[in-house]
């Protein structure tokens, strides 16, 4: 795959200008405070992994930065915009649905389970956002998805439906998917956790290609190996607080924190 091939990102800020931040997010349900203050910029092309243990609040925190859950407080830009509000003599004002629906268009979401349409080819599947949302014509659509698909390693495998993937498959038709609507920032939550222990490797593998292509990604990952190997930054959550952010070097190798240490004796066993 050559860098030719990938789609253009022309609008993308070529400068210091974090693409996304997330500022002093505080999030609650009902009396449980969920995420407790988290920050956290992201440049145009950087690959971070975020590492926790379970209900440490990271599906949470993506879900507050695509507006999936809205935020109690702090502020979240993404490209220099408010995700979710105007701010209007420094009060926030809920932006409508609809608006809010084309920002969620340039985060591409990978969850844990792919949820394809089963009566749709891998083809129909990657095609259908493009031609429905973005209104897309029905063979500039297909084309994107060809190459898409390609770019995932299925190009033999367009016309197949769901039930004739594999989950590994299926999962890189999910990458695909997110990948035809031309996305900004990819985010991914456990995508390899539902796999068969010998199926992650090949979704592991189109993550890692698309990290090496320069895609901007936040990654909530089990996966130590991806996360040394593949991210520029470690950001390792706890009770709803970043308890520690480093280089994959620094934050395997000299975690200063005992949580870190803990969490790191035990996903290691
Ligand atoms: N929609 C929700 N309603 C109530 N509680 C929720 C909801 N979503 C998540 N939680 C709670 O928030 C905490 C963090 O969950 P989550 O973000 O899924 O953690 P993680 O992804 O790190 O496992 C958990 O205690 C969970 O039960
Ligand atoms: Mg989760």
């Amino acid at each position: 795959m050559t860098a030719a091939q990938l789609p253009a990102k022309g609008d993308t800020p070529e400068t210091a200008t974090p693409l996304l931040s997330v500022q002093d997010v505080h999030k609650r349900f009902h009396h449980n405070e969920v995420l407790k203050g988290i920050s956290l910029d992201v440049a145009v092309g950087e690959v971070i992994a975020i590492l926790g243990p379970s209900g440490s609040g990271k599906s949470t925190l993506l879900r507050c930065i695509n507006h999936l859950e809205k935020i109690d407080a702090g502020r979240i830009y993404f490209r220099g915009a408010l995700v979710g509000f105007r701010e209007v003599n420094g009060k926030l004002k809920a932006l409508p649905e609809s608006e809010v629906a084309l920002v969620r268009r340039e985060m591409g979401m990978v969850f844990q389970r792919f949820n394809l349409f089963p009566h749709l080819t891998a083809l129909g599947n990657v095609m259908e956002a493009p031609v429905q949302v973005l209104g897309r014509s029905k063979d500039a659509a297909r084309e994107t998805a060809v190459a898409m698909l390609t770019r995932v390693g299925l190009a033999a495998k367009l016309d197949a439906y769901p039930a004739q993937l594999s989950g590994g498959q299926q999962q890189r038709v999910a990458i695909a998917r997110a990948l035809a609507m031309n996305p900004a920032l990819m985010m991914f939550d456990e995508a390899t956790s539902a796999l068969d222990p010998e199926l992650v490797g090949e979704v592991l593998e189109v993550m890692r290609l698309l990290a090496a292509e320069g895609m901007t990604m936040l990654a909530v990952t089990h996966e130590m190996g991806f996360a040394r190997e593949a991210a520029h930054r470690v950001v390792f959550m706890d009770e709803g607080v970043i308890q520690e952010e480093g280089t994959p070097e620094a934050f395997f190798g000299n975690p200063r924190t005992e949580r870190a240490r803990t969490f790191l004796r035990r996903v290691s066993k």
